[in-house]
């Protein structure tokens, strides 16, 4: 159930009561693909990093080690040893991708595995059916992200596909979610809004999609190569139409810009690889931009990634370590970074809340992006 506490001009401050917890939002959710977060972060180190909500992958999952073995080890949860909310998203996505010669069905898709190559179908039902023995807290409806130059003809077939889906969807998480050996039966289901750049295509799936009072609405697609200005316009037109007491969760996305301006159109729920991706790479965010700790000027250089940072990163060690970590591929190199980045977007998700609490998110924003386009030394 989703109550929303506040609003501030568009932005929302929301609060989703979960089986496994309340979820704050605005929340940025933290990816771990398949069931863990790339750069050897633990279920622990997110408690420690303010992590409310972590993200995984059904299509991942379900190739390796396969949802029957996690149903059988009691469920993603316990499985990874994460007691809070999980997220995962329904395979469709990453089907088209990451996986070689599929075949879009009006059953589903037919598709090889990125591992084997082993011949895989998912449709609706399937989707569901992963995601229910992952038992998950909130599963993801299982649609087509179609390319962003699609056409407007096959922009229309897809969108009408994607909706019949969610019909089979809906009905499939019911019947799944009142059978006796399910983990998670009171698993929540969230559509997901498709339609590219057209405008109106987007506004009428919106409102198709919006009589099936679903617990949340995505807007997906996105960040898929559209420019940004196309990405926020995408939002400006469909959000309206989508159920303001319900929560919206903008897919993939993004830089903390992307994020600001997420919110200020509405959006609740985010995701996105850049901070852990980044870390891995040495790039780490401050509130006076980005560095690239590989940088020869860091060689001597005794500060802390960012001065006052809270994170495990930060409260012990140097620029200059870690830069050395980073160059001797040394593993706890990336570790630091990823640490330091996810503690800063779910840091900033926190600064949010409060921003829109108090009523000034429209400062917040402006202040927080001043900041960030600085360059430091
Ligand atoms: N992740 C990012 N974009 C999308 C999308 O359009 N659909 C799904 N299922 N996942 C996504
Ligand atoms: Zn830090």
């Amino acid at each position: 159930m989703y109550e929303l506490l506040k609003r501030d001009g568009l932005a929302k401050r929301g609060r989703l009561h979960t089986v496994h917890g309340i979820i704050e939002t605005p929340v940025f959710m933290n990816v771990g693909t398949a069931a863990a977060i790339k750069g050897a972060v633990s279920a622990d180190d997110l408690k420690t990093i303010k992590t409310q909500v972590e993200l995984s992958n059904t299509y991942h999952l379900h190739v390796r080690p396969g949802d029957k073995v996690v149903k059988k080890l009691g469920g993603l949860h316990r499985f990874m040893s994460w007691d809070k909310p999980i997220l995962t998203d329904s395979g469709g996505f990453q089907v088209f991708s990451l996986a070689d010669l599929r075949k879009i069905k009006e059953e589903g898709v037919h598709f090889h595995s990125h591992i084997d190559g082993r011949k895989i179908f998912m449709g609706p039902e399937e989707s569901m059916q992963i995601q229910s023995n992952l038992a998950s807290t909130i599963a993801m409806a299982f649609d087509e992200c179609p390319s962003s130059v699609a056409d407007r003809e096959y922009m229309t077939n897809s969108v009408a596909r994607t909706t019949r889906w969610l019909k089979r969807c809906k009905a499939e998480m019911a019947r799944l979610n009142a059978l006796p050996d399910t983990i998670n039966k009171e698993q929540m289901l969230f559509a997901i809004n498709q339609g590219g750049i057209y405008e109106d295509i987007r506004v009428e799936h919106a409102k198709q999609i919006a009589e099936f009072d679903m617990e949340g609405y995505a807007v997906g697609g996105l960040a898929v190569g559209e420019s940004h200005e196309e990405m926020y316009n995408i939002l400006d037109v469909v959000v309206p139409y989508l159920p303001a007491e319900k929560p919206v969760y903008l897919m993939g996305v993004g830089t903390p810009a992307n994020i600001l301006e997420g919110v200020e159109r509405g959006v609740d729920f985010f995701d996105c690889v850049y901070p852990s991706r980044n870390g891995r790479h040495g790039h780490v965010y401050t509130n006076r931009g980005k560095l690239n700790l590989f940088n020869a000027r860091y060689e001597l250089d005794d500060r802390p990634i960012e001065e006052g940072c809270k994170c495990p990163a930060c409260q012990s060690y140097s620029r200059a370590y870690i830069r050395h970590l980073l160059k001797a591929k040394e593993m706890l190199g990336m570790r630091l970074c990823v640490l330091h980045n996810l503690y800063f977007y779910n840091t900033m998700m926190e600064e949010i809340r409060n921003a829109i609490d108090a009523g000034e998110f429209k400062g917040y924003k402006k202040r927080k992006l001043d900041g960030m386009a600085g360059t430091e030394g």
